[in-house]
């Protein structure tokens, strides 16, 4: 969320009318004057005529469908709208009033384990979305990480995390718990977190290694077996026991569905104690729900517990915010009811398949090469390209993702992390409102694009860097 910074533009004298109260007679649906933007109006205005007007100013913010850069549903089914509808009341932290609400995220919960393989009991709550769930993947870490630490008798005050190209959100955990972010820069044929870089960078102070299924840069899912495999040798050989969170805000509710015969990522996986994934993205509920599991309840510390007991039992708490919508948590409930695995895997086993039709177009450009292809099992329905090595084709990406702006897609250009920060990628996020007829409009687009670009290529000066950021 951008902090936004109050102006003090000398407005229009604050009217203590109702905005089209200047006319004798005001029909009902007449906006006179402008909205009010920076003084608190002292009176309200008509209720058909305000909406009218701040419905429209919102078509100026683009079309959802054709944003090809967020991970974020841009759809939801007639059924999800009328529970949102239902749920607008409901504080999902008051489980006094409403009972069943926290009923639907205990059993969100309890499916949750079971399709990532808890081995018993596990433990779980939903979130904002994948960033509060790191958060509190994180502290939970962090805490336990102190435990072992005072319990030795060793320091506490030099923590460290080891990860690969991670989104945001863990630069953020680690700025505001005092943890040294250890990332892995990229290199050119190493895209993904590798075992050898991990073992090189851990020691008794690391509280965890994230490894992160869907890559937020090129959606490639890292080798979180590979990595424990690696972690349990050291373990082994140095006596210290270093836990994974596996950062899953995409691929958990991709690989258990597109890619199940893959290497365990998951609970199935010893070494994995706790995991976050966007109920949002291709979880497939509205926006502002994720989820964030331990694998067993000793994995999370009772001290970070607050415990509620308003209902007569025990509730026990671990969040950031208080108060909280609870229809995203509802429409995901409905989500996994309506699907059920068969039905996830037909949604997103589309969204692969159209992802493979651009990515095969894609390839067909001398001046493109693919990174990720879109196949299931390597990472999430997207298509990551960059210019092929020596392509000199007169535009750079940055251009391309302007000229494709013009037609109204976002289809967002970039640098990847460390030796590739200099160099430019391109991204589509295939979700399901991204059908195969979209996809040919957005093709036929780039190639419209791409051969104006290549007629009247753009002076090098002129050509604005507008890099997407994925926060
Ligand atoms: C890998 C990864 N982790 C975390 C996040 C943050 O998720 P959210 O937007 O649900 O807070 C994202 C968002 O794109 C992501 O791609």
């Amino acid at each position: 969320m951008p902090l936004h910074r109050s102006t003090t533009r000398p407005a229009s004298k604050p009217s203590a009318q109702t905005p089209a109260a200047s006319l004798a007679s005001p029909p009902e649906f007449l906006l006179t004057e402008e909205l009010p933007r920076d003084h608190f109006p002292v009176s309200g205005g008509q209720p058909h005529a305000i909406h009218q007007a701040i419905a429209e100013e919102l078509l100026l913010d683009g079309n959802s469908k054709q944003n090809l850069a967020t991970f974020c549903q841009t759809w939801e089914a007639p059924e999800v709208h009328q529970l949102m509808d239902l749920a607008i009341d409901k504080n999902l932290i008051d489980k006094d009033e409403y009972p069943q609400t926290a009923e639907i995220e205990s059993r969100c919960v309890r499916m949750l384990a079971d399709l990532w393989h808890a081995p018993g009991e596990a433990m779980g709550c939903s979130t904002v979305g994948s960033s509060e769930a790191a958060m509190l993947g994180g502290m939970a870490a962090k805490w336990r990480w102190r435990e072992k630490q005072k319990a030795a008798g060793k320091p506490t005050d030099r923590p460290n995390m080891v990860c690969g190209a991670v989104q945001i959100c863990w630069h953020k955990f680690a700025r505001y718990w005092d943890i040294e972010l250890r990332e892995v820069g990229m290199r050119a044929g190493r895209l993904c977190l590798d075992p050898a870089d991990v073992l090189e960078r851990v020691d008794e102070n690391t509280i965890f290694v994230v490894p992160t299924m869907g890559v937020t840069y090129h959606g490639l899912y890292e080798d979180v077996a590979g990595i424990a495999a690696a972690l349990d040798e050291h373990h082994a050989k140095t006596g210290v026991d270093i836990p994974i969170h596996v950062d899953a805000a995409s691929g958990g509710f991709l690989a258990p569905f597109t890619a199940p015969d893959a290497a365990a990522w998951d609970f199935r996986l010893p070494r994995v104690k706790s995991i976050n994934a966007s109920g949002h993205k291709f979880g497939l509920a509205p926006l502002g729900v994720g989820w964030v599991m331990w694998r067993e309840p000793t994995d999370l510390p009772d001290d970070l517990v607050f415990h509620v007991s308003y209902l007569g039992g025990d509730m026990p708490t671990f969040q950031i915010n208080f108060s909280r919508p609870a229809g995203q948590v509802i429409a995901q409930y409905y989500d996994f009811v309506r699907l059920g695995r068969e039905g996830y895997a037909a949604i997103h086993g589309q969204a692969h398949a159209v992802a493979r039709v651009c990515a095969e177009e894609l390839a067909g450009y001398d001046c493109f090469r693919i990174l990720h292809d879109g196949a299931a099992e390597k990472g999430i329905p997207a298509v990551v390209w960059t210019l092929a090595d020596g392509a000199a084709p007169g535009f750079t990406l940055y251009d391309l993702a302007d000229r494709l702006r013009m037609r109204g897609w976002q289809v967002p250009a970039y640098p990847f992390t460390g030796e590739l920060a200099d160099q430019a990628f391109q991204r589509i996020l295939v979700r399901r409102d991204f059908n195969r007829e979209m996809a040919d409009l957005l093709l036929r687009d780039i190639r419209t694009a791409v051969d104006h670009l290549k007629a009247h290529p753009p002076a090098s000066d002129a050509s604005p860097r507008r890099s997407y950021s994925h926060t």
